[in-house]
């Protein structure tokens, strides 16, 4: 089994749609490893899948390179993407290179995801001239949620953020919360691929946080198709566990040593 390089992703526009999840744990990411997802994103969602926060905010550098590491270590195929948080390309471009190359170095990442449009474009720039594989972010950008909310991204402007994004370097771009026909303009317009998450059909591939995707998390957005009702389950498990030890049913002679 070979490891995905950014160009396998690249080449698959138009021929083939390229699947992504989040993953912020080992076995996570050795399930979606296993049964062939492109490329693992190791997204600041776990801010709020994992650390129960309200938003992408508050989790850190150091915090996203220990998960990068750890999903980094299941992973045999797919493409690892780290996502730099909030702060950790905002104040400099120093900040940024350092922070970007923390991935690979630290992280074992193949590559980074940044939200942004123009005002990224030089770092985009920077890094991709020193081997740093970077994801674009547009349309709905959870670290700005503060100033401009959870609203459908409609901006024809984005075509045009892509195109300078692809000319700066990124090899994709995920297109968050963008209308839908919107979503299939941009695509069309730029030659790298677009990942959509709440964007509809028309991308070159899609992205949903896993946890949302296996019913883990109790979220009701209409974009997210639920594979699974994992909460229920788990809770039901959980339960029957508490009765047979309550019970005295488990551990049975079985499920245990003899000398
Ligand atoms: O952090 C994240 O999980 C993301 C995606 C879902 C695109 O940015």
């Amino acid at each position: 089994m070979n490891k995905l390089k950014v160009e396998d992703i690249i080449k698959k526009k138009g021929f083939e749609k390229i699947t992504s999840l989040t993953a912020y744990d080992y076995i996570t990411a050795k399930i979606l490893d296993e049964a062939g997802i492109d490329i693992v994103l190791v997204g600041d969602s776990l801010s709020n899948v994992i650390q129960g926060n309200r938003t992408t905010i508050p989790v850190s550098m150091d915090e996203m390179l220990y998960h990068c590491k750890i999903v980094s270590n299941a992973i045999k195929r797919s493409l690892v993407i780290g996502d730099m948080p909030f702060m950790s390309y905002q104040i400099s471009l120093k900040d940024g290179i350092r922070n970007a190359m923390r991935f690979l170095k630290e992280g074992n990442c193949d590559g980074v995801k940044i939200e942004g449009g123009y005002e990224i474009l030089e770092l985009v720039n920077k890094l991709t001239v020193y081997g740093v594989p970077v994801m674009g972010h547009i349309g709905l950008m959870p670290q700005r949620v503060n100033l401009y909310g959870y609203n459908l991204a409609k901006d024809e402007e984005l075509v045009n953020i892509a195109k300078k994004l692809e000319e700066a370097g990124v090899f994709s771009i995920v297109l968050e919360k963008v209308e839908y026909k919107l979503a299939k303009k941009i695509t069309e317009s730029i030659n790298i691929p677009t990942i959509g998450i709440a964007s509809g059909p028309y991308c070159d591939g899609q992205v949903l946080v896993f946890h949302d995707m296996v019913g883990l998390t109790q979220t009701k957005f209409k974009f997210v198709r639920k594979y699974l009702n994992a909460y229920e389950l788990f809770t039901n498990a959980v339960k029957n566990y508490i009765q047979d030890v309550k019970l005295g049913n488990f551990p049975s002679l079985e499920e245990s040593y003899e000398g």
